[in-house]
């Protein structure tokens, strides 16, 4: 049965029992408290709690999709035989309440959703009763046991209607009237049988689930609590019980084809065996037996992300640093690096965007746009190989790189380890991957103790702790800025003399601000100085070098240098104008600094100081700007 058949069949079932067919809704949710689209129900949330009338907008209670769902929970364990991120689901769905005046359209609750979803499965589908087992809801254990069991609470709290019992009529409706002998009929907690809710509150409730050969195939979820979170991603749920309970049901397509088309895994159903073909012989076999394996990985990860990557795309999605952009980035950039690491000369975008044309166009008819979708995929990778050049060009000035090195390579110029592997394998030959890791690990927890609050934490390509990019064209600019604040110390310094010294300093994209110690406003002639000095050294293309040195013997050379940081051992002195060396004639500028800078003063383009204010006794503040 292929997968247009398995998607017919169940949609005519439903519909034959009054359901309203209703298309997929958008990758991208209207419900704010989730990134992408996770389960079917979700475009149904406001039918289930009254919100919205399913009668005036769908003449019954009940409706049927196959909805395009993703999620991230899954991306680390993408490449064996079962996990994806994007996948299609299967579901039906009663929203509560009474039927239309004639009758028509009634809502249904335990009792139908089980017969059907039993009748489903072996008349229609033809799996044989005896590969069917199912779990239900054993109900949460009393409160004071679970406590006298582990000496505190585990899993979850309890409030509102709290404690949810068992869900007996489920047990028998499986057991008594479709006659599942008792032992095919599990019991579970909430960690197996409880659904939702999406996001931070919303419909849920326990579920029974249907396994075929002991796999999960169908989930029956019974909406009979409105639940709101007790903490944002917790466990716990304050519950209320919803007037008239909805049922809300969700089959896996790749699953139930799998299952099928008895093929021994997801990449071998239709859903992507033309893709994986092609796949094949666009990336280069790897020479060694163990290889072969890795190269199946590979190629798995490459057929998710990529079919992935155009729905979401296809779905109005673009790639950016923030929350469902930022999920986006990550898989294309997967699928770029791998690009480079499995020497892949292939057009990868062009052959996912004709597949997925060809094979899902006439369900979703969205991704036929494919001249949008592959100006947006193709726009990223021109991003990505800007990024890559100035990383690549950061590598050359190490002799090793050290697992900090790699480490800052990857936050400021975005190129991950494993690309440095396959670039520079001398370089980073003492190094491995579990150093790095460490050192990831680390900033995690460092940026956790709320360092990066301001930019959510994640997404920027560039961040030095006082430099801050999220795009290789902003980290060109930040690097602009960077050298003007080198200028602009040392012409501050003239100007007002060695009382100056800075107090702190943070450059984006938008501007550079700079803290220095200093009693007084500063005249607008004095102002007009500094800007000129400034602008004098832009003009005369200073070039800009470092030497490193030891910090003790670089403290001596009379570089300037932040109090408050702490530098490493080894220390780069920057100097702008005069000779890399310290030793020798003086310089313009010269401060400890890590970089990046540019490699010559023209490239600063014109420095303007745009605001100044008091942040404190004997602290001002200078905003400037390059243009
Ligand atoms: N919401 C449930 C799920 O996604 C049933 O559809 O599994």
């Amino acid at each position: 049965m292929n997968s247009k058949e398995i998607r017919g069949k169940f949609l005519n079932f439903f519909e034959e029992r009054g359901h309203k067919i209703v298309p997929s809704s958008l990758l991208i949710p209207d419900d704010p408290s989730v990134l992408l689209t996770t389960a079917g129900m979700q475009q149904f949330k406001p039918y289930y709690i009254g919100k919205a009338d399913p009668l005036r907008d769908f003449k019954s209670r009940n409706a049927a999709s196959v909805q395009k769902c993703f999620r991230t929970s899954d991306i680390d364990s993408v490449g064996d035989e079962t996990h994806l991120t994007f996948f299609e689901m299967l579901g039906n769905f009663s929203f509560g309440g009474p039927a239309n005046l004639d009758g028509s359209g009634a809502s249904y609750f335990k009792k139908e959703a089980i017969h059907w979803a039993y009748e489903f499965i072996v008349d229609v589908l033809g799996i044989a009763r005896e590969r069917i087992t199912v779990s239900v809801f054993g109900g949460d254990p009393s409160p004071l046991k679970e406590r006298e069991a582990s000496g505190s609470f585990t899993n979850h709290s309890f409030k509102g209607e709290g404690q949810v019992s068992r869900d007996a009529e489920s047990f028998n409706i499986w057991h008594k009237e479709i006659g599942l002998p008792e032992d095919k009929i599990k019991e579970h907690g909430r960690e197996d049988n409880w659904w939702g809710p999406t996001g931070n509150e919303g419909p849920c409730g326990p579920t029974t689930e249907i396994y075929v050969d002991d796999v999960e195939i169908w989930n029956l979820v019974f909406n009979e609590y409105y639940g709101k979170r007790l903490e944002i991603g917790g466990d716990g749920l304050e519950l209320e019980k919803i007037s008239s309970p909805g049922v809300d049901t969700g089959m896996g397509l790749e699953r139930l084809a799998v299952m099928m088309q008895g093929v021994p895994n997801v990449f071998e159903t239709d859903l992507f065996y033309p893709l994986i073909f092609k796949l094949r012989e666009a990336v280069p076999k790897l020479p060694h037996e163990t290889q072969s394996v890795l190269h199946k990985k590979v190629l798995k990860i490459l057929a998710d992300h990529l079919r992935a990557s155009v729905f979401l795309v296809a779905d109005g999605l673009r790639p950016s640093n923030k929350e469902a952009g930022y999920i986006l980035r990550r898989l294309l950039r997967r699928i770029l690096v791998y690009g480079i690491k499995y020497d892949i000369h292939a057009d990868l975008f062009s052959i996912a965007v004709d597949f997925v044309k060809e094979n899902y166009g006439e369900w979703y008819p969205e991704v036929k746009k494919t001249k949008e979708i592959l100006e947006i995929l193709f726009g990223e990778k021109d991003k990505f190989e800007k990024a890559l050049a100035l990383g690549v060009k950061e590598i050359e000035k190490y002799d090793r790189i050290t697992a900090k090195d790699a480490f800052y390579i990857y936050e400021t110029f975005g190129l991950p380890f494993e690309l440095l592997q396959e670039l520079v394998p001398d370089k980073v030959k003492n190094l491995n991957k579990a150093d790095f890791d460490a050192e990831f690990q680390k900033h995690q927890e460092i940026s956790r103790a709320g360092q990066e609050k301001k930019f959510g934490g994640h997404g920027l390509i560039l961040d030095t702790g006082e430099l801050k990019a999220s795009t290789p064209e902003e980290v060109e600019k930040v690097t602009r800025l960077h050298t003007a604040t080198h200028l602009l110390q040392a012409a501050l310094r003239r100007v007002l003399g060695s009382e100056v010294k800075q107090m702190g300093s943070d450059i984006t994209a938008e501007r550079t601000r700079f803290d220095f110690s200093f009693s007084r406003k500063l005249t607008d002639e004095e102002i007009k100085k500094v800007e000129d000095l400034v602008n004098e050294a832009i003009q005369k293309d200073l070039p800009v070098t470092y030497q490193e040195l030891p910090i003790e013997e670089a403290k001596k050379t009379g570089a300037l240098y932040f109090f408050k940081e702490k530098y490493p051992d080894k220390v780069k002195v920057y100097s702008i104008g005069g000779n890399s060396s310290v030793s020798s004639e003086p310089a313009f500028s010269r401060e400890f600094c890590g970089g990046p800078h540019v490699a010559n003063t023209f490239k600063i383009g014109k420095f303007k100081i745009s605001k100044q204010e008091a942040v404190g006794a004997g602290v001002r503040r200078i905003r400037g700007v390059v243009d």
